[in-house]
């Protein structure tokens, strides 16, 4: 049986429990997969190489997008927008769950880490404002803790060009403001975050979970939301919206 990972006193089941409402447990070859990634960073700076190691093997967004991508037979051509140093596309790409990787950042350091670990891979990561300009064509979206950090109109104009790239599914993980202690230590945890990187002009916006799903159901697309935050006390869930889907 799939565990629950959430307690049934939890904010998320009373709101949102659904057949969907279940995390999805990280695949038995997960371990090997990580250290096939954090391989390709071998020639990265020392921080670099502990992030992508650390990120891959403590963040449940690895194994839960991973899981996602095996039960829908593959993401096939993917978009990560906000990519960073690239390692969940690269995981992705090399576990099967994508057959190539177009990422997008802003952020040079990241896309030169993410392009040395990419060297012969179908796997391609260019600098990009997400706030503006054109998207890639692609199968899957993969938007991983990049909405709350934009305006809001930013936000909704990213959606709405999102909708438009993706010709199967968006796969979102996304912080929900509306999950009681969990949601205020997540603000905490972001605010310490942004004054240890002294980013305290981004924001912090997360869109509530019904606006974000009634937004794109209005695009046509059938929209489930699991919790993402095994073993962690923050937050976050994982939004897959798939397109033309029930
Ligand atoms: C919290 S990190 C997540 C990185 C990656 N998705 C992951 O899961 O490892 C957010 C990323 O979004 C990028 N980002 C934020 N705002 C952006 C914008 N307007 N245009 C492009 N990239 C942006 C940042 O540079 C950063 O790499």
């Amino acid at each position: 049986m799939t565990p629950r990972l959430a307690g049934p006193g939890d904010a998320f089941h009373t709101r949102h429990a659904s057949p969907e409402a279940r995390a999805l447990p990280a695949p038995p070859d997960l371990p090997a997969l990580i250290h096939a990634v954090t391989a390709r960073y071998a020639g990265a700076s020392r921080y670099t190489r502990h992030y992508v190691r650390t990120k891959l093997r403590r963040d449940p967004a690895t194994g839960a997008i991973l899981a996602l991508a095996r039960r829908q037979g593959g993401f096939g051509a993917v978009a990560d927008l906000g990519c960073g140093r690239g390692q969940l596309a690269l995981a992705l790409l090399l576990g099967g769950g994508a057959t190539s990787i177009i990422g997008l950042d802003h952020d040079a350091p990241s896309l030169r880490a993410a392009r040395h670990a990419g060297t012969g891979l179908p796997a391609r990561f260019d600098a990009a404002d997400l706030s503006a300009g054109p998207l890639p064509p692609c199968d899957t979206v993969l938007l991983v803790d990049v909405l709350y950090q934009l305006p809001d109109a930013a936000q909704h104009d990213l959606l709405a060009r999102i909708a438009a790239a993706a010709r199967r599914r968006l796969v979102i993980r996304a912080f929900d403001p509306d999950c009681g202690w969990r949601s205020r230590f997540g603000r905490v945890m972001e605010v310490l975050n942004r004054a240890l990187h002294g980013r305290h002009a981004a924001s912090i916006r997360p869109m509530p979970l019904p606006a974000l799903r009634a937004l794109l159901e209005l695009q046509g697309f059938r929209v489930s939301v699991m919790p993402c935050w095994a073993g962690t006390p923050l937050p976050n869930v994982l939004l897959l919206a798939e397109r033309g889907a029930g």
